[in-house]
């Protein structure tokens, strides 16, 4: 009997002594970068989270860069990941998508989204796809949406001016959300019973955040929250099938059409995931990047008044101030443009994008090996001091001339390759047309708030509360 014990201890001690050093010596057909796999099973997720409070690169990445260079290894959400802050090597990652490389996000991230969401698709599907948002969010649909847009702000403005105070991040969270549900399932939020948005609340803290399914965390409200607005979608996918509309505007008519047809590569399961990818997507990014910028804005005065005098000027060249943004007005807001891609290259407000090796990939000496997860570090890229000159100096006036325009290498906000965001022009038209509003016709004080915080995924922990007042005289006004 003991000599039995004995040898089963022994070999309990041997496995797992190479099991250890697996984990912290993982096999590779070459040389692995370098970094660490921290401890075992949990990795480096522990510091990954770790919040904090800086515009600049998370410490996290950052201490790693400064020990190991642009390209590491280690370990997140128990998958061994290669982090890449290399712009030359993030770009051949995004070129590559399909090839050697292919979109693929941690399990938090499926289960929430569902497992048939457009970022877990590849190939002919993903395609079909992209080409059915596309067609919503393409120019020739924001062309029509614009004096949407613009009546939608101007309401929404008005209402926030009666009130002593606005929390700025929840108000434009609530008022995108609402156009973009409009938009995607004519859900008229002011008069439905259902709060869809509620089940969306509080989402980006769980998005990126620890996998653990219990009560209290953040990720499980997360999870609560889809399972509540997939079974609302669900419910309103259904009445429309049941009572079909006249007049096919929007997407839920578009996917029953395409449902309808035969051999459709869509089933309700893609369409319903896409709906919420969408909805999501929409609103919580738009909303931070708006909340960014009116803090910078109230922060820097010489950038407001440069911003108002554009848009004063686009009242003053019209016959009648009161009549729609035009798109040709809208194109020319040439300062507007530099302060939004400024905003959002400081805002990093996707913190890592993901992909999978699906090959052993060289690079520099160092191998990739197939089947490892890789992180696009865009904040490393964006607060680069050798391509942004003092990266954490908010200059909106970096970006003319178009030194840096086109150098996607170096600008990653929105992604790059064949998954770049499909939403950029739409948040674009959304965050523009708020802007026009805002500083030709109201001024504001910061109350209360505006102190961001990085689990790496930005968060407003307080909010941000202005206090929005009408301008008196607008033809005369200069902001100060
Ligand atoms: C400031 C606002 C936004 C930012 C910073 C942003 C950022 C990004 C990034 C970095 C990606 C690439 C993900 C990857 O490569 O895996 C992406 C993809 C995507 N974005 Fe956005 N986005 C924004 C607004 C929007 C909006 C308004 C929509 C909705 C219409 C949207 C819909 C999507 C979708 C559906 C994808 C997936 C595309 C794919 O997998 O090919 N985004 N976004
Ligand atoms: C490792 O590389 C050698 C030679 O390049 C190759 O023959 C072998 O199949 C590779 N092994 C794996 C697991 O990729
Ligand atoms: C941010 O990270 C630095 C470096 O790790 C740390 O010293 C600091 O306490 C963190 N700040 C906050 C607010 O967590
Ligand atoms: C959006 O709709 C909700 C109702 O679901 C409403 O309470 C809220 O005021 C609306 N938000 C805006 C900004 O219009
Ligand atoms: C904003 O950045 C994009 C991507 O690099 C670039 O194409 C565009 O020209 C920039 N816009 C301005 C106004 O510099």
């Amino acid at each position: 009997m003991f000599p039995l014990v004995v040898s089963l201890i022994a070999i309990a001690i041997i496995s797992l002594t190479h099991w250890l050093f697996r984990w912290w010596n993982p096999k590779c057909n070459g040389t692995l970068p370098p970094g660490s796999m921290g401890w075992p099973l949990i990795g480096e997720t522990l510091q990954f989270f770790a919040p904090n409070t800086t515009f600049d690169i998370s410490p996290f990445v950052k201490q790693r860069m400064k020990r190991f260079g642009p390209v590491f290894k280690t370990s997140l959400v128990g998958r061994p990941i290669i982090v890449s802050a290399d712009p030359e090597l993030s770009h051949i990652i995004f070129q590559q998508e399909g090839q050697t490389f292919q979109s693929w996000y941690p399990d938090t991230f499926t289960e929430i989204f569902g497992k048939e969401n457009v970022g877990s698709l590849h190939g002919f599907m993903y395609k079909y796809l992209k080409n059915m948002v596309l067609s919503l969010f393409g120019p020739e649909s924001l062309k029509k949406m614009l004096p949407e847009v613009e009546d939608t702000v101007l309401r929404q403005l008005n209402q926030w001016s009666e009130l002593d105070t606005v929390e700025i991040k929840d108000a434009t969270a609530s008022m995108i959300f609402n156009l973009t549900a409009k938009k995607l399932i004519s859900h008229d939020a002011e008069n439905s019973p259902e709060n869809l948005r509620e089940s969306f609340v509080a989402f980006i803290k769980g998005l990126i955040s620890f996998p653990l399914n219990i009560p209290g965390t953040a990720y499980h409200k997360c999870l609560q929250g889809r399972n509540k607005a997939m079974k609302m979608l669900k419910k309103m996918l259904q009445e429309r099938r049941m009572m079909p509309r006249k007049q096919n505007t929007d997407f839920f008519d578009y996917v029953l059409i395409e449902l309808a047809k035969e051999g459709t590569p869509l089933t309700e399961g893609i369409a319903l995931d896409l709906m919420f990818v969408l909805l999501f997507a929409s609103f919580e990014t738009t909303s931070l990047a708006l909340t960014v910028a009116l803090k910078y804005l109230s922060d820097y005065p010489l950038v407001l008044q440069t911003l108002t005098e554009e848009h004063e000027a686009i009242l003053k060249r019209r016959e009648n101030p009161d009549s729609h943004l035009k798109w040709s007005e809208y194109k020319s807001m040439t300062f507007t443009f530099q302060f939004i891609n400024e905003t959002v290259r400081m805002a990093n407000i996707v913190p890592g994008i993901f992909r999978k090796a699906l090959r052993d990939v060289s690079y520099k000496g160092y191998t990739i090996p197939a089947g490892w997860g890789v992180m696009v570090c865009p904040p490393a890229v964006h607060l680069n001091p050798a391509r942004y000159e003092n990266p954490l100096d908010f200059n909106p006036w970096r970006w003319e001339g178009g030194e840096i325009n086109g150098a996607s290498k170096h600008f990653m906000a929105f992604g790059g390759g064949m998954r770049f965001c499909v939403g950029t022009d739409f948040t674009k038209v959304q965050m523009a047309v708020f802007l026009h509003c805002l500083v030709t016709k109201y001024r504001w004080n910061p109350v209360k708030g505006g102190n961001i915080v990085r689990t790496p995924g930005l968060q407003f922990p307080d909010g941000f509360h202005i206090q929005l007042a009408k301008k008196q005289n607008l033809s005369n006004d200069s902001p100060s």
